[in-house]
């Protein structure tokens, strides 16, 4: 990176009587980016976002905005404005009146806070609700008023803590897609807190996986997806099936079943026990054929749902990995297996991954 970051965490701890929400974090977040924060509940994504914000101090560590240490500093002196999850909008006041709160109290000219609000609710495809009072809007609605009433202060870093978790899913996926798009046309800093890894995935340019206040990865969506550093990137993106077993040259031996050829894990000493993740969509299936060297196991369960087919394969007693293949337009129903039938698995041995 080498642009000023928008915003950068060096080693941000935050500490609630003696317990850790945050460890040790270090983030370099770049102008223009969309970054998400992710991880499971309690995990200390909201206590990120409100040391980026200024609504809490960090026990040690540095917040900077700009290149500019702002550790200390109160909200209304960081270049940030905040969508919450409850959005809290003011309910005696029309949506217009609402987005054009924060110009009017910084005492923007008349003229300039009607064509900035005006031009803002085009954006967010509400300007023909603009007279409405927020509670007579749907969720999506009011989602979007709450959007519009922070970029019309065009800060350079817009923090938004689960803007999409009261929304249903069909129109979560909408807006996700709106979302991008008018932070695409706005070119503002996007800090993004999620638990819905679909989510973030769809969404960034980079993500951050939390976990019990640690950073556990930080890349882009193909980087966590494809190379999951750890054990808990790997379960907590997608699914994933995690075996463990002994490396040897090049192969992991399950206790008591087959070996499974994996990718090239630098350091990895023969004879270690080690784990292995593979993701559902890198195997392959094909009938069995006796008398070749394969790995081979019972299909146990075929679970169908709409565009793939999921099969629970038990390779060696207790170990039971999931294979999930598409259905397409030459997908045959009849040529599905059955529960008790033996398939032959393979996979390129990159896609089967040797975790620490
Ligand atoms: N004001 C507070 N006082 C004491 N503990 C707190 C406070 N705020 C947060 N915590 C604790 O810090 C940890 C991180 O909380 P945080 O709200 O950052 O999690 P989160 O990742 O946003 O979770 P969620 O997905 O549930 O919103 C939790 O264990 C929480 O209980
Ligand atoms: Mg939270």
């Amino acid at each position: 990176m080498n642009a000023t970051p928008a915003v950068r965490l060096d080693h941000v701890s935050k500490e609630f009587a003696g317990n850790h929400a945050v460890r040790d974090l270090c983030l370099d977040i770049a102008p223009g980016e969309f970054f998400s924060l992710l991880g499971p509940s309690g995990c200390g994504k909201t206590t990120s976002l409100r040391m980026i914000g200024g609504f809490a101090d960090p026990t040690s560590g540095t917040v900077l905005l700009g290149g500019e240490d702002v550790t200390g500093l109160p909200p209304d002196k960081r270049n940030v404005n905040t969508v919450f999850q409850s959005y809290a909008l003011f309910d005696h006041l029309s949506v217009a009146d609402n987005v054009a709160f924060g110009l009017k109290r910084r005492k923007v000219a008349k003229a300039e806070i009607r064509e900035r609000v005006g031009a803002m609710l085009e954006m967010v495809q509400l300007a023909d609700l603009a007279g409405r009072r927020p509670r007579t809007l749907s969720g999506g609605q009011r989602q979007r008023v709450a959007l519009a009433r922070a970029l019309v202060n065009r800060p350079a870093v817009l923090l938004l803590d689960e803007p999409l978790a009261a929304l249903d899913l069909k129109l979560r996926r909408q807006m996700q897609v709106e979302l991008k798009q008018i932070q695409r046309e706005v070119g503002i800093t996007f800090v993004f807190v999620t638990h819905d890894q679909d989510e973030a995935l769809t969404m960034s340019d980079r993500v951050a996986v939390l976990n019990d206040g640690r950073l556990e990865q930080c890349g882009t969506p193909e980087d966590v997806y494809e190379h999951p550093a750890s054990r808990f990137v790997a379960s907590f993106m997608g699914t994933s099936n995690l075996v463990s077993g002994v490396y040897r040259d090049g192969e992991v031996r399950l206790d008591s079943g087959p070996a499974l050829p994996v990718g090239r894990r630098d350091g990895c000493a023969d004879g270690s026990t080690v784990s292995v993740s593979i993701r559902p969509e890198k195997i392959w299936l094909s009938d069995f054929r006796p008398g070749m060297p394969v790995i081979r196991g019972v299909v146990r369960e075929t679970v169908y749902s709409g565009p793939t087919t999921t099969y629970l394969i038990e390779l060696a007693p207790g170990v039971t990995v999931a294979a999930l293949e598409q259905n397409t337009a030459r997908s045959r129903m009849e040529d599905r297996w059955e529960g008790g039938e033996t398939v032959e698995l393979g996979w390129e041995p990159e896609h089967c991954l040797l975790l620490v």
